[in-house]
């Protein structure tokens, strides 16, 4: 028998969490096109889905993974042709690796930086570990400023600064070249997040191992396989060995191990949709830069961000027309009207085009 009464929770739970929300993920209404979340559009066409139902059906569902044990990550390595002198840590999702680095860095009076607007997760875990986060603004056309960021690394010494490379929301990749001298000013560590590296022109995955404070992560989510909840950082033994004490043990699943192999075994299919999906990227950004009404931005990513007369507004025509898009216009000053598109299917991306293009050309 208890004698004691449970105190009420606002006196348990830390009072900055009680304040806080959950992650908004959206409800997709019945028969609408998913453009949110930069998923891919593609499914396993119906023999690899066999072949894969074959493979889950014998994995070995009864153990824990042993992720040190298994070849998932030398096979990883060699898809990807992640430089041999660096090591690799895996996480359920590349949000999981993100809040975990966080944690690793997150001493008393520990900073963390990020070039604002962003993935929202960095503030986030920073804010979650007691961090303070440096927010360094980028220029309004949404580019870099260089010298902005460089000033900020020396003021605040961050121990912590994620760029995402191409970034999310706004698909603008950074020149290397900048890149290159924040991670040679930081006093930190840096990760570039490479969740869209595979629809970008440029990568750091081959410095990975070579840069002493360099972390790089990747991600299957936008290739294919959201659902597998599989990320991965690159970086040096040091810096891994360090996160894989933190890492909870059994943070992947022999499911999600089975089918992230199998999708390794078929690269050529992964790449072939991204080819199409780059192609498709370019052909809507050329359309929508014809439509007198709004403002697209250049992207590197698997979507494009555009600025509207009302993002309310377009929001809800696309999603009349059955297209779940993304509202940006909360998420950041600059981000004002803005809405974000996931690029789909060649016969889908042509109706949402016009759809726009009749509502604002
Ligand atoms: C820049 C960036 N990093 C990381 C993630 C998280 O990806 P996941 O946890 O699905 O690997 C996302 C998801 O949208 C993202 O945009």
């Amino acid at each position: 028998m208890r004698t004691l009464m449970m105190k009420p929770l606002t006196d348990l739970i830390r009072p900055d969490i009680l304040r806080s929300s959950a992650y908004h993920v959206a409800n997709v209404p019945q028969n609408c096109v998913k453009l949110d979340a930069m998923e891919s559009p593609y499914d396993f066409p119906p023999d690899m889905q066999s072949k894969l139902g074959n493979r889950l059906m014998n994995a070995p569902i009864r153990l824990y993974p042993n992720i040190a044990a298994d070849d998932f990550i030398p096979k990883l390595k060699a898809a990807f042709h992640i430089p041999d002198t660096a090591s690799v840590a895996v996480g359920n999702g590349s949000d999981e690796l993100i809040q975990f680095i966080t944690l690793l860095l997150a001493k008393p009076n520990a900073k963390v930086l990020a070039i604002e607007p962003t993935f929202v997760m960095y503030r986030r875990n920073a804010e979650l570990f007691g961090m303070q986060y440096v927010s360094v603004a980028c220029n309004d056309d949404l580019t870099l400023d260089l010298q902005r960021v460089l000033d900020a690394i020396s003021e605040h010494q961050p121990d912590l600064i994620f760029i995402a490379y191409p970034n999310n929301p706004t698909g603008t990749r950074y020149p290397r070249d900048a890149v290159q001298q924040i991670i040679q000013a930081a006093c930190g560590i840096v990760v570039i997040d490479e969740a869209y590296g595979a629809f970008s022109s440029d990568s750091f995955l081959s410095k990975a191992g070579e840069i002493d404070n360099l972390l790089v992560l990747r991600t299957f989510s936008k290739i294919g396989f959201a659902g597998l909840r599989i990320g991965y950082v690159s970086g040096s033994l040091k810096i891994i060995n360090e996160l894989n004490k933190i890492l909870p043990p059994y943070n992947m699943n022999q499911l999600g191990l089975t089918a992230a192999k199998f999708a390794l075994e078929n690269l050529d299919w992964i790449n072939h949709n991204i080819n199409i999906l780059k192609m498709e990227r370019e052909i809507a950004f050329a359309k929508l830069e014809d439509i007198k009404g709004i403002k697209v931005y250049p992207s590197e990513a698997n979507f494009l961000t555009i600025c509207t007369p009302n993002a309310q507004e377009c929001f809800n025509l696309l999603l009349q027309n059955g297209f779940l898009i993304k509202n940006l216009s909360a998420a950041h000053p600059l981000l004002k009207n803005c809405v974000r598109i996931t690029i789909g299917k060649p016969e889908d991306n042509a109706k949402w085009l016009s759809v726009l293009q009749k509502a604002y050309g």
